[in-house]
């Protein structure tokens, strides 16, 4: 595993590891003991591997398990936008190491291949102590990002799908790491902390998977419908529903057919 030219030369340091419980467990003890990034941990294998809302992700060797630390990014309060800065950054670099495919972004941090799960964005926070009375604390995120390069489980209530789909010119987990650590550079860059939000959001719109259709998307407790709208300036989805314009901070989008039975959709 290396990393990549542009991410080597802007001073992105790699922790590359045969296995661990999860890369973004790591990445949390490394910041605790002191480690402020930018770095990437990386593992062949995760015996621990979470995905979003503390769901297992399934984590054998071929696949990306990859987890960037990064400080200095700005207001905590704009930390949430890291999952389309680093969403942006996973399609250009699929799509520059692919060479081809029918990739795209399910809100809020799926990666998508042919309308299947290839993988995910989780996002943490630690809140790191600074030792300085006039700003006591600072924030530390951690991106973690997972590909489904040589295998996708095939039990899960969605479909998933690896890169192997693509045969033989699929690339390796290695190839994907080289452009993704390099496109994490260039979006970070546009990004500017916050300042450049709205120019990702455009590219992000490019590739979002289900965009101007009827949709659903499971809520902590009910499931609404409508059609998926756009994503607003801070990246909530913005969906049209029979009682009118409805602004969703999170849940997971459920796309295609309305199930027949009820207890079916997750
Ligand atoms: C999701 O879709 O629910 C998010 C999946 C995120 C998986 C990645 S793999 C690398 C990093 N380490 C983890 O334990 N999880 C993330």
């Amino acid at each position: 595993m290396e990393i990549g030219s542009t991410a080597r030369a802007h001073g992105v340091r790699l922790l590359a590891l045969d296995e661990v419980d999860s890369t973004n467990s790591e990445a949390r003890r490394l910041i605790e003991g002191g480690e402020w990034g930018p770095l990437w941990v990386v593992a062949a294998r995760q015996t621990k591997g979470r995905g979003r809302m503390d769901r297992e992700w399934l984590s054998p060797a071929g696949n990306l398990h990859a987890s960037f630390i990064i400080s200095d990014f700005g207001e905590t309060l704009v930390a949430p936008q890291l999952g389309f800065v680093a969403g942006v950054a996973a399609m250009r670099a699929l799509v520059s190491a692919a060479g081809r495919g029918r990739f795209g972004l399910k809100w809020p941090n799926d990666l998508m291949l042919d309308g299947a799960k290839l993988g995910g964005i989780l996002l943490e926070n630690v809140i790191v102590p600074t030792g300085d009375a006039r700003a006591p604390a600072s924030s530390v995120a951690i991106i973690g990002i997972g590909v489904n390069c040589a295998n996708s489980p095939d039990d899960l209530p969605y479909e998933a799908r690896a890169l192997a789909a693509l045969g033989a010119e699929a690339p390796s987990a290695a190839t994907v790491f080289a452009h993704l650590s390099d496109a994490l550079v260039e979006t970070l860059e546009i990004w500017r902390g916050g300042a450049g939000f709205a120019q990702l959001r455009e590219e992000w719109l490019t590739y979002a998977s289900g965009l101007g259709a009827d949709i659903r998307v499971a809520l902590a407790r009910e499931t609404v419908e409508g059609r998926f709208e756009t994503i607003d300036s801070s990246g909530r989805l913005v969906l049209a529903t029979s009682d009118g314009a409805r602004v969703v901070e999170a849940g997971d989008v459920l796309l295609g057919p309305r199930p027949i039975a009820a207890g079916i959709a997750r």
